[in-house]
């Protein structure tokens, strides 16, 4: 299969779809691979390590969406991007079409075969290309909090593990998924004392097992929230109900009941935040204080750290892509579930239901095509 790796040309996005190492699974396996020069600086790689890896390089935009069967993106087509993509090709990338409907219509335009990251879904539910980021933005939420919690950057001034003799910043995480295992463990090994609310009993059982000594488990309500807020030094929103708002496990009247310069990073915004006074904010701008409380909103965390990212996410993405490029999509998608899940448009039909419903499109059964 011909496939082709264009240059991400999102405001401030340096991930890339395809590593260099990426690129030499594919092309040992017979494909060709084609990549848009410089798609891959922001995240660290050079064109000559493509070239190396076995890719050929264009020089634009424009050639790499003429050339290929299959585009290996990082985030969804925007706009001028629109009129490059040709009948029949294959998209495989994040498109997060429910949120934008004008992204959907000119898919559903233009007849491509749109692949999307975020559904591909495996059987027991979970969102294999949605995990890595949320272990990026986990991860990183310790790592800003731990930052923002010193003085001249707006916090009280408290080491997160404090030193001998001085005891350690409190942290409290609120959602044992993903994004909050991982916060806690950071928090952990720099020797804070954590604290893990989730509303599963089991997933409270599980962390239990498996954190360190200086991880606790509490559940998850309005009166031990209220109670542990007072003595929180670092608060980080992980909470998530698929499909939905997140809920306000705390409101604006409770930041009175915090300590002045306490840090707050609420890693949930991106789907409308768990913390009231949280509103989305940029690496630009990341952080605004109310109440003498610090706010950390950033909604794409990942987008820091691009090259941790993108071998994140091309971990992920790479052995779906290989099966595509192999079988061709129809193919793959019949002997694959998981990956036919992640089907959303195809050649003009919306096959993903719930994109469908956010329209009031017509929806047609994916089985029309894999049967
Ligand atoms: N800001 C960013 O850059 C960024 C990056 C990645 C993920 N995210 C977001 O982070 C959030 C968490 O993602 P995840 O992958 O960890 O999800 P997840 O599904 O793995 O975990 C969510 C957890 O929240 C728990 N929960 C639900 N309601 C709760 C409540 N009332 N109190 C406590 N816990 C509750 C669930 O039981 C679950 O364990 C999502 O909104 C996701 O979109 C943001």
């Amino acid at each position: 299969m011909i496939i082709g790796v264009p240059k991400e040309i999102k405001n401030n996005e340096n991930r890339v779809a395809a590593t260099p190492s990426g690129v030499a699974e594919l092309t040992k396996r017979g494909h060709t691979v084609y990549v848009q020069s410089t798609a891959g600086v922001g995240s660290g790689f050079s064109d000559e390590d493509y070239v190396t890896a076995g890719a050929s390089i264009l020089p634009t935009i424009e050639e790499t969406y003429a050339i290929a069967e299959m585009i290996m993106k990082v985030k969804e087509p925007i706009e001028p991007e629109y009129k490059l993509i040709k009948e029949d090709q294959l998209l495989f990338t994040y498109f997060h079409f429910a949120s934008y409907e004008p992204l959907t219509k000119a898919m559903i335009e233009n007849k491509s075969v749109c692949l999307a990251y975020e559904t591909v879904e495996k059987a027991d539910r979970s969102l294999p290309l949605l995990v890595p980021m949320s272990e990026v933005a986990g991860r990183m939420a310790t790592q800003k909090g731990a930052n923002y919690l010193e003085k001249p950057l707006g916090g009280m001034g408290k080491l997160l593990g404090g030193v001998p003799g001085v005891l350690p910043a409190n942290v409290l995480v609120l959602g044992g998924g993903i994004v909050g295992t991982q916060a806690a463990k950071m928090a952990a090994g720099l020797g804070a004392n954590v604290t893990i609310m989730d509303i599963s009993l089991n997933r409270l059982r599980e962390l239990d097992d498996i954190m360190p000594a200086n991880v606790n488990t509490m559940m998850s309500n309005g009166y031990n929230i209220k109670a542990m807020i007072k003595d929180s030094d670092l608060i980080i929103g992980a909470v998530l109900i698929p499909g939905a708002k997140a809920p306000h496990l705390i409101t604006r009247d409770m930041l009175k009941d915090m300590k002045p310069g306490t840090v707050l990073v609420d890693v949930a915004v991106d789907q409308g935040g768990c913390i009231e006074t949280c509103k989305p904010t940029t690496h630009a701008e990341p952080t605004f204080v109310i109440d003498d409380v610090l706010h950390y909103c950033v909604a794409n965390m990942p987008g820091a750290v691009p090259y941790t990212s993108t071998l994140a996410l091309t971990n992920a993405t790479l052995p779906y892509a290989i099966d595509l490029a192999n079988k061709g999509w129809e193919k793959a998608c019949k002997e694959s579930k998981e990956l036919a899940m992640g089907l959303n448009v195809i050649k003009g039909d919306v096959v993903y239901e719930a994109v469908a419903e956010a329209f009031d499109l017509p929806y047609v059964p994916v089985e029309k095509y894999l049967d």
